[in-house]
């Protein structure tokens, strides 16, 4: 099985290397900045009709560019951040169980070409910032090692290898230990102690792009630890004058939760701005996304808010899966819409690809498509189906197929399968805070803002309702057999038509069993002891390249 898979990767690779690249041409190649946070929410920002937390920065860029209204992610971090970069499923690279831990000997597989590999063939710079937990068991697997190279001397790539840390000490509590977590290239850098990371990431992406040789296309991957729980000592790491501000949110967990999300918002606003100071905004595409839903009412010790979308992260329903996210660009000369298609985060690697001006048809074995002309054209996305995920180990699985779904399984033995709040439809939106906002400001300068009536428009139109009287439902159990909605109509899956429709559902298990037997099994490793950072004085460390192994 092994070698079968080591050798059928390896030939697309020499597919994919085939075709002759051209370096020439930066110019007329996007910078690509991809600010990509962690955990938050479908119901979280602004734009899709939240008022309890303020986010006028992403709302700004969300109203003036695309939002991405059936826009699909996977329900977990590595997963997630696996298929961003490699356009792949999880079940196709064996990343499809749970996350990476720091201690385990494992990595999304070499044998793949990733994104920024992708780009620096077309002549980009890349540049990660933030969260990695792809891999750092040893230096291979680390982002200075597959594609992120910091060509600033001072500077070097600041990132953190595991999948949360406190935002203040950087450290990162996790099975076996709890250790630093922060490097400038491969280097620990103790010296970032006490800084917080969602203003630190965001200061070291507007340096990134002060010193950047414009001669050449930028892609900035900006992946912020916000707005993940920090460490069980401090679940919810916020600034106290943040924490006042939201004061009006009454439940205090959801009070420090907007905290962080506004720094992470202050952050977009600090990345904009300094696009725009060298010039740079004009060639630019920036996205935003999350990279699952939400951990609410306690999940991960989180307060996020996926609702009136059904389930949480880690769980294959709406709300963990459905992700809030939009793209930005003068380049998209119809704005100010929702993009209706269907998109799953596989797709962003063919997307941008395509966006560089190299279409992707002749790379092998993608699952993504490319978005480009959809989202620029406001054309059909040609994307039917999404398979959400097949996790034999939780006993999991979840397919969506034109304009169905099943569900079959469930993770926590379903006790994470309901529908959260809050609402946040309580309180008021500041319309005005948009356009006063550091994007907003800038926006203007560019003569790309938005009037309070598209504002109103674009909110009222992405807001999602669930349309399902309390009668009208039926229930599901997911852990007793295997559940089917009409999720175009029923985006909040409260109405199991399994017994209505049984040949859809049989139609839809066919499709889920053909991807099935295309899945390679999840590479998930025992965690190594000597991974402990505490023999490595306290650090996560790359310790497989300093034992046998
Ligand atoms: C980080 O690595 C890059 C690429 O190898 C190198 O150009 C840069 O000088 C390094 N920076 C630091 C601070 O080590
Ligand atoms: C919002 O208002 C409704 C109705 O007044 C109330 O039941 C609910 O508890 C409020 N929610 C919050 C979060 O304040
Ligand atoms: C709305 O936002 C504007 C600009 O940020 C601010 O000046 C104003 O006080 C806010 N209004 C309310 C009611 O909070
Ligand atoms: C914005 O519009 C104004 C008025 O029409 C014009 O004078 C200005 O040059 C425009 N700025 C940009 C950046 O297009
Ligand atoms: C609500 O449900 C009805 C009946 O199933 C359907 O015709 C309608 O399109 C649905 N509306 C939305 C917004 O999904
Ligand atoms: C996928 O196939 C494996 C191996 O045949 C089987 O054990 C598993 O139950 C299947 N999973 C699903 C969701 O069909």
């Amino acid at each position: 099985m092994m070698n079968f898979r080591s050798y059928s990767t390896s030939f697309a690779i020499l597919l994919v290397l085939s075709p002759v690249l051209s370096t020439g041409d930066a110019t007329e190649k996007p910078n690509i900045i991809f600010i990509l946070a962690d955990d938050l929410g479908f119901n979280d920002v602004g734009f899709r009709g939240a008022n309890d937390i303020h986010t006028p920065n992403i709302d700004a860029l969300a109203y003036s560019g695309v939002i991405l209204h059936n826009y699909y992610v996977t329900p977990i971090c590595t997963p997630s951040r696996s298929a961003l970069m490699t356009g792949k499923y999880p079940i196709h690279t064996g990343m499809q169980h749970t996350v990476l831990f720091g201690a385990e000997p494992r990595g999304l597989p070499l044998t793949e070409k990733i994104l920024p590999q992708y780009l620096e063939d077309l002549g980009y710079v890349n540049h990660i910032v933030g969260k990695w937990h792809l891999g750092s068991y040893k230096k291979e697997y680390t982002p200075l090692y597959r594609g992120f190279k910091s060509h600033l001397g001072k500077h070097g790539t600041k990132c953190f290898w595991t999948g949360h840390q406190d935002y203040f000490d950087h450290t990162a509590v996790e099975r076996p230990g709890w250790g630093l977590d922060m490097r400038r290239n491969m280097s620990v850098a103790y010296d970032l102690h006490g800084q917080y990371s969602t203003d630190l990431f965001g200061r070291e992406a507007a340096t990134i792009i002060e010193h950047h040789d414009t001669s050449a296309p930028l892609f900035l991957y900006l992946a912020h630890a916000a707005v993940h729980s920090g460490n069980p000592y401090n679940p919810l790491p916020a600034h106290d004058d943040k924490v006042e501000k939201f004061r009006h949110i009454g439940n205090y967990q959801r009070q420090r939760f907007a905290g962080m999300l506004s720094s992470l918002d202050d952050s977009v606003g600090t990345v904009i701005r300094a696009l725009q100071s060298r010039d740079m905004l004009r060639d630019s595409i920036v996205i935003f996304s999350t990279d699952n839903g939400g951990p609410a009412s306690g999940f991960n010790l989180n307060a996020a808010s996926n609702w009136p979308l059904r389930g949480v992260k880690n769980t294959l329903w709406e709300g963990g899966v459905r992700g809030a996210g939009l793209i930005w660009s003068p380049i998209i000369t119809r704005r100010s819409r929702l993009h209706q298609g269907i998109m799953h985060i596989v797709d962003w690697l063919p997307t941008l690809l395509e966006a560089a001006g190299t279409p992707t048809s002749d790379i092998k074995n993608l699952d993504g498509m490319s978005m480009w002309r959809s989202i620029t054209e406001d054309v059909n996305s040609g994307r039917t189906e999404i398979l959400h995920n097949i996790d034999d180990i939780f006993g999991n699985a979840a397919l969506s197929s034109n304009g169905w779904k099943i569900t079959k399984g469930a993770t926590y033995d379903g006790i994470w399968d309901y529908w959260y709040g809050p609402d946040g439809r309580n309180h008021t939106y500041n319309v005005s805070s948009v356009g006063n906002s550091a994007v907003g400001q800038v926006l203007r300068d560019l003569n790309m803002s938005t009037s309070s009536q598209k504002i109103e428009q674009l909110r009222r139109a992405a807001n999602v309702e669930c349309n399902v009287t309390d009668e009208a439902e039926v229930v599901c159990k997911p852990l007793e057999r295997p559940c089917l909605f009409h999720i175009e109509t029923d985006p909040c899956e409260k109405v199991n038509l399994a017994d209505k429709y049984p040949e859809k559902l049989q139609q839809l298990l066919d499709i889920l069993e053909a991807y099935n037997r295309t899945a390679l099994p999840p590479e998930n490793l025992p965690l190594d002891p000597r991974g402990d950072p505490k023999y490595w004085n306290y650090v996560f460390t790359n310790f497989g390249d300093y034992t046998d192994k």
